[in-house]
């Protein structure tokens, strides 16, 4: 597990863009922590890393549920899963039909797939420290998340 203390947005957005320089399709991300810990924020640095165009802009997707933007070599789904009231509603939004070989999957409020056991290469947990700084920490599984996380300068 590795752990960084964010001072700014612009660390955390850092961090996203870091990963999204580095990580190799297919590859599934779960963001937890409390609201405005900084996962969307994570998320759009994480756009920039993969080369989403700059004129879209990244929301938290929370009334669509999944955004998914094109990037350079692969596709940034981006699920924010807080309004979700059942595993079984993932079914309707078509969750099912999202994965694919180019698919960087990234997850706000990834309870109820957890629930289902979906695997996560890796997890990603934001807190507040006291000064309102976010820690950051990262829970790489499997082979995929240890070696895209040992590549990231920290
Ligand atoms: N160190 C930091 N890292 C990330 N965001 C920060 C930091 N410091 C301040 N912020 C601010 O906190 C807010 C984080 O909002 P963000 O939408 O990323 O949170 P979220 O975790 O996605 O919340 P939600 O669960 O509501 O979707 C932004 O306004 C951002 O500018
Ligand atoms: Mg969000």
């Amino acid at each position: 597990m590795k752990k960084i203390i964010s001072h700014a947005a612009e660390q955390t957005l850092d961090l996203g863009k870091q990963i999204g320089k580095t990580v190799s399709s297919p590859f599934a991300i779960a963001l937890r922590g409390d609201l405005g810990a900084g996962k969307t924020t994570l998320v759009q640095g994480l756009a920039k890393g993969l080369g989403v165009d700059d004129n879209y802009y990244i929301t938290s997707p929370t009334f669509n549920i999944i955004n998914e933007y094109p990037a350079k070599e692969t596709r940034l789904c981006h699920l924010d899963l807080y309004r979700l009231g059942s595993a079984d509603e993932l079914e309707y939004i078509g969750f099912d039909d999202l994965g694919g070989p180019d698919a960087v999957i990234v997850v706000e409020w990834p309870g109820f797939l957890e629930e289902m056991q979906f695997e996560f290469d890796l997890e990603i947990k934001f807190e507040f420290d006291t000064d309102y700084n976010r820690v950051i920490s990262l829970f790489p599984s499997g082979h995929k998340g240890v070696n895209l996380v040992s590549k990231l300068f920290l």
